[in-house]
């Protein structure tokens, strides 16, 4: 696959098909991101690849405490992030949002169909595989979190020249007390991201959403050029 092909053709997919991925397909997809760049050539990334019973019962736990409105542990607070109201920043999110209840055809005073669509992100989508990126809680996470972002990139689009498409997602790593009881992950190590991986299910009307971006022009500032 071509490269800008890869760049424009990532989304985020929100229904995966059932069918299995293999064992060596994702080593393979992992070996080639972990060619991420990182600080000082630090690797700070290590990855717990979950499927099958394990990734069921952390589907089940944060349904659960979703249901219940459970605070997610005081350690996830790097995910809990607040963007400034009436920002631009919190437009894009609205706006994202609105695309994807709108596909979903989920109006805006339909509690139970809201609260249902969140489950399927605690869900990982129905992804048949998720993958728990971590980083040891001794690095700080400033840098750390860079790093782990470019892997993370890394993963979805090598996912792509596989025929496997990718959901970065905060949902999955949001109850990490779960993750941490079923995939036994230390207390030594932070759960930094989560990327459901799987086969896209093109059917599913939230797979037809289109991200905008900001004009390019809009963003940069050119010296010198
Ligand atoms: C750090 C991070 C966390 C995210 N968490 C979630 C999430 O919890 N649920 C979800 O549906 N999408 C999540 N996303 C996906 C974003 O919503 C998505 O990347 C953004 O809307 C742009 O869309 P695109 O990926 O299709 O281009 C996350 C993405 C990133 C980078």
């Amino acid at each position: 696959m071509e490269l800008q092909d890869a760049i424009r053709g990532r989304k985020s997919i929100r229904r995966f098909k059932p069918q299995t991925i293999p064992k060596e397909t994702l080593r393979e997809i992992l070996e080639l991101a972990a060619r991420a760049p990182s600080a000082e050539n630090t690797q700070p990334w290590e990855f717990y690849v979950l499927a099958g019973e394990t990734l069921d019962k952390i589907r089940t736990e944060n349904v659960e405490k979703i249901k219940n409105f459970e605070m997610p542990p005081a350690e996830m607070h790097h995910i809990m992030v607040e963007r400034p109201k009436g920002s631009l920043f919190r437009e894009r999110q609205v706006e994202i949002g609105k695309q994807l209840y709108g596909l979903m055809g989920i109006q805006r005073d339909d509690k139970a169909g809201r609260a249902a669509w969140v489950e399927e992100g605690f869900r990982y989508f129905e992804a048949p595989a998720a993958i728990i990126i971590v980083a040891e809680k001794s690095l700080p996470i400033e840098g750390t979190y860079l790093d782990v972002g470019a892997v993370m990139e890394n993963i979805c689009l090598a996912a792509l020249d596989f025929g496997l498409h990718t959901c970065i997602e905060n949902q999955g790593i949001t109850y990490s007390d779960a993750v941490r009881k079923h995939a036994s992950i230390p207390e030594t190590k932070r759960l930094m991201a989560a990327i459901a991986i799987g086969y896209a299910d093109w059917d599913f009307p939230a797979n037809q959403v289109e991200s905008l971006r900001e004009p390019i022009d809009n963003v940069i500032t050119w010296h010198g050029l």
